[in-house]
Formats: structure tokens, C-alpha cells, sequence
């Protein structure tokens, strides 16, 4: 498995994976284009073999203190071996790196796998958005982490101590987060 940033000769690829992906919702080439091209994102692939296996994005502006996980997916031949938490986990270095202390994201109710990847990091429930996926009147969850805690955890337990902080409310949070 190679990580690497995406470039935006990734496009092509990444695009066929996020309609096989999500086939209800898919982003729109244009707007996939300007997430690539964003200097308050990171978006990073999986590759194998010369083949795009999965990519991720985070919205991480230097300073903002939070960030967003944009979308993460994982081919479905290759899924269930340890690629999407390691795109999760590298996707949420860079939120770290870059100053963010919570990091929020936005999942489908009915989207059980990514919830409990997402869980199994710290991540925790902080709000419901009702029927926020359409057309399908799907509710999305959103959920937090505590991005100091879980880079305490990642480090072995003895860097910062977690932020106890009130969460931001999820009203707050801009950008697409469609995850
Ligand atoms: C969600 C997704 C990225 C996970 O990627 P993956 O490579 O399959 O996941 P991993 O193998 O790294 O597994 C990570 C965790 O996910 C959960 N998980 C993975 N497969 C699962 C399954 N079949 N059933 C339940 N939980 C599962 C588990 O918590 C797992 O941790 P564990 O292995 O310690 O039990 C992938 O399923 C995917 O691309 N789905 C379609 C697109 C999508 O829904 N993206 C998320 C939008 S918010």
C-alpha cells in the first residue's frame, strides 16, 4: 500500500471510484477538481500496482483550530484490509499537523462500516442532520474527535493531555462534509 498526496492527474481515477462509490451522490467532477486543487485540503491515494485503490480528503485550514474529513472510500474488492483507516489515520495527521484540535465529519445513518471505523478512532456522535442526504432522505450523523486525544493515543499516550473542551456545534461546520 503507497500513500501519497493527490495530484490532479488523479482526477480521472478518483472520479470513477467516487461514482462506483457513491452512486446516489457522487460529487461532481468540477467540484472534486477544486477540492484536489484547494490549499486548505489535503487529499491523499492509496495506490497498488500502478491502480488507484482509494483516496481521502480533509479540509484543514492552517490555524482554524477544526477540521473536516471531506470523503474517504476504498474500492470494494480492496476494502476490509486496513486501507480506509490507514487513509483515516493519515488524513488526520495532516489535520494535526496543521494546528486542528476536533475534527467533525458528516456519515450517512445508514453507512454502519464507516461509522464504526470512524468510532473505533475516538470519533464520537455530537448531532443528527435530519434527511441531509438527497434524494435518498437519508439522515447524516456528525461526528468529533478530539484530535489531541487521539494524537496522544497515536504517540503512545504521554503527549498532550485531551482537550476537554465544549465541541463545536455542528451548525457551525462549513464546507461539503459529505462524507
Ligand atoms: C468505509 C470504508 C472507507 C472503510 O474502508 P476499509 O478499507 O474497508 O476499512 P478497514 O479495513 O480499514 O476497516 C476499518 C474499520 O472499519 C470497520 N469495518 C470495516 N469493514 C467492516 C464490515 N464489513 N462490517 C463492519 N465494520 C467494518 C471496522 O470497524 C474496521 O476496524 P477493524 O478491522 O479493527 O474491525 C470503505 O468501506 C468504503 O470505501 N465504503 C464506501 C464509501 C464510504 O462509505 N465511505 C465513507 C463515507 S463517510
Amino acid at each position: 500500500m503507497t500513500l501519497r498526496t493527490a495530484t490532479a492527474s488523479d482526477l480521472a481515477p478518483i472520479m470513477d471510484l467516487e461514482r462506483t462509490s457513491f452512486p446516489t451522490d457522487a460529487w461532481s467532477e468540477a467540484m472534486m477538481s477544486a477540492e484536489l486543487a484547494s490549499p486548505h485540503g489535503r487529499y491523499v491515494v492509496d495506490e497498488s500496482g500502478g491502480r488507484l485503490l482509494g483516496y481521502g480528503g480533509v479540509r484543514a485550514v492552517q490555524g482554524a483550530g477544526d477540521a473536516d474529513i471531506q470523503t474517504i472510500a476504498i474500492a470494494e474488492a480492496a476494502r476490509g484490509h486496513g486501507r480506509g483507516r490507514a487513509l483515516l489515520t493519515e488524513l488526520l495527521r495532516t489535520a494535526h499537523e496543521r494546528g486542528a484540535r476536533e475534527v467533525f465529519l458528516e456519515v450517512r445513518a445508514d453507512n454502519p462500516v464507516a461509522t464504526a471505523l470512524y468510532a473505533s478512532e475516538g470519533f464520537t456522535e455530537i448531532a443528527r442532520r435530519p434527511r441531509y442526504y438527497q434524494p435518498d432522505d437519508v439522515d447524516a450523523v456528525v461526528m468529533q474527535l478530539d484530535l489531541a486525544g487521539w494524537a496522544a493515543n497515536a504517540a503512545g499516550g504521554d503527549a498532550t493531555p485531551a482537550d476537554t473542551s465544549t465541541p463545536q456545534p455542528a451548525g457551525t461546520i462549513d464546507g461539503k462534509g459529505w462524507c
